[in-house]
């Protein structure tokens, strides 16, 4: 069954359309990846789905409800959570300030303590320190902590926005270990990845976008042998294509 279910999908800035007729679904219990040049719209794909970039053309369901209209609090509620790029912790807080901030719609205290212990048992380096400010803590950790604090919200669908960026090669193996056992442990995960060759190793299902279309959907051992994409992704990065502007 698709959670998450995204058709002919358009986002606007201004005039211009970030997202155009993007069409992609997400099943229950899978990892899904979205790949795509600097500017392809990765961002404002996640944002449409958590309700802060609002859709001008097109539906997003979840769960079988429709969505599009729904504001992102609601979203949130019902499960819809986005690590977002760059992390934003908040440094000054402690550790465990931080992780209750993800469980702020949430009212049943004995359950948000209990999780929050399972939290430092999935997280030891976090265990330790859980007083201290979260200034602390390293970049990786600091992404341990991002996750940390999504999974507090008890998330049914968990979206992140590059989270391999700038993290050393031991973290980014430890973050796809951890999005593995999350998933195996039940939770969709839907993926934007700078690091294309991990994330379509990872992943179910992949879409590429570029210019804020899709450009290529499907299995990602395929898409990992496409020449087309290796080309384009797998070598160096690009530089950020210019934006496309309504007519
Ligand atoms: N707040 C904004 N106002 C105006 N234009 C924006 C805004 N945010 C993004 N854009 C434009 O929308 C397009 C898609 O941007 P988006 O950030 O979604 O791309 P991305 O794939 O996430 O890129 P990156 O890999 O750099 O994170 C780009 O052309 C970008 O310049
Ligand atoms: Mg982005």
């Amino acid at each position: 069954m698709a959670l998450l279910e995204i058709s002919d999908l358009a986002v606007d800035y201004g005039r211009i359309r970030a997202l155009s007729g993007v069409s992609l679904s997400v099943r229950e219990g899978e990892i899904a990846t979205v790949l795509g040049a600097n500017g392809a719209g990765k961002s404002t794909l996640l944002r449409a789905v958590i309700g802060t970039a609002r859709a001008a053309q097109g539906g997003i369901r979840f769960a079988g409800s429709e969505i599009t209209r729904t504001p992102p609090h609601a979203r949130l509620a019902q499960g819809i959570v986005l690590v977002p790029e760059g992390r934003r912790i908040l440094i000054s807080l402690t550790i465990e300030e931080n992780l209750r901030l993800g469980a702020h719609l949430r009212r049943d205290g004995a359950a948000i303590q209990r999780e929050i212990e399972m939290i430092y048992e999935r997280f030891p380096n976090l265990a330790g320190r859980r007083t201290m400010a979260a200034s602390c803590l390293s970049g990786g950790e600091q992404q341990m902590l991002a996750i940390g604090r999504a999974l507090m919200a008890k998330p049914r669908l968990m979206m992140l926005d590059e989270p391999s960026l700038g993290l050393s090669p031991l973290f980014v193996e430890r973050l796809f270990d951890l999005l593995g056992e999350l998933n195996r442990d039940g939770l969709t995960i839907l993926l934007v990845e700078q690091n294309t060759g991990k994330a379509l190793a990872a992943a179910d299902s992949a879409t590429v976008l570029e210019l804020g279309r899709v450009l290529m959907a499907g299995d990602p051992r395929k898409l990992a042998a496409d020449p087309a994409l290796q080309a384009a992704y797998l070598g160096t990065a690009k530089p950020a294509p210019s934006p496309v502007t309504t007519p």
